[in-house]
């Protein structure tokens, strides 16, 4: 009999600093320029170094929903992978499946590039203002959708600033 594979147990949620994670690689929630911004992008590209940036100009920039993947320079992951999310304007723009994108986008190319371990922040819920609960749900779901079909990641950690958010992620996932 083949043993049913529990999604759950390859998914964790911890609070801190995504900047300082030693996983395979990390997300940015970037701006369409790519060319860095405050918040998670900010605290990025201070860490990771002027090399980012580099790279970053040669991109040309990333729209709303899709993924690009760079080099992490001085930061102990191997990898970031930048995508865009939405701008919340009221939810009638699209907001949900752009931001659903987001994800399945970053984990379709975290599979090619063979990361195993990938860490989260949680994309449009700072300046792009998308509600908190609902951007949770649409994270969980994403990533228990492509874990269920995917057997390579091997862990993904969804990376929380604060602890309104932390426990939002636990209730979803039960991981009280
Ligand atoms: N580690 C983990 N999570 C963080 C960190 C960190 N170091 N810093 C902030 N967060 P935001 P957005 C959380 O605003 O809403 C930038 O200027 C934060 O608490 O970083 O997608 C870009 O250039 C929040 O929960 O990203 C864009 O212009 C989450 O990360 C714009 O902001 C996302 O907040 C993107 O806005």
């Amino acid at each position: 009999m083949i043993e049913e594979d529990n999604w759950r147990e390859r998914v964790r949620v911890t609070r801190g600093d995504i900047t300082g994670l030693r996983v395979d690689a990390i997300v940015n929630a970037a701006n369409e320029t790519l060319l860095g911004g405050g918040g998670v992008d900010g605290a990025i590209h201070r860490s990771a170094g002027p090399g980012l940036l580099e790279e970053c100009r040669r991109l040309h920039g990333c729209a709303t929903g899709k993924a690009v993947i760079t080099s992490a320079y001085r930061l102990p992951a191997h990898f970031i992978i930048h995508t865009v999310g939405p701008v919340w304007r009221g939810g009638s723009r699209d907001e949900d499946a752009l931001l659903a994108s987001c994800y399945h986008n970053t984990l379709e190319l975290a599979k090619i590039h063979g990361v195993r371990t990938l860490a989260f922040p949680a994309i449009s819920t700072g300046a792009y203002g998308f509600p908190r609960r609902r951007a949770a749900g649409i994270a969980v779901r994403a990533v228990q959708e492509f874990l269920e079909k995917d057997k390579t990641l091997e862990e993904v950690i969804f990376v929380c600033h604060d602890d309104e958010n932390c426990a939002i992620y636990r209730e979803l996932l039960g991981t009280w």
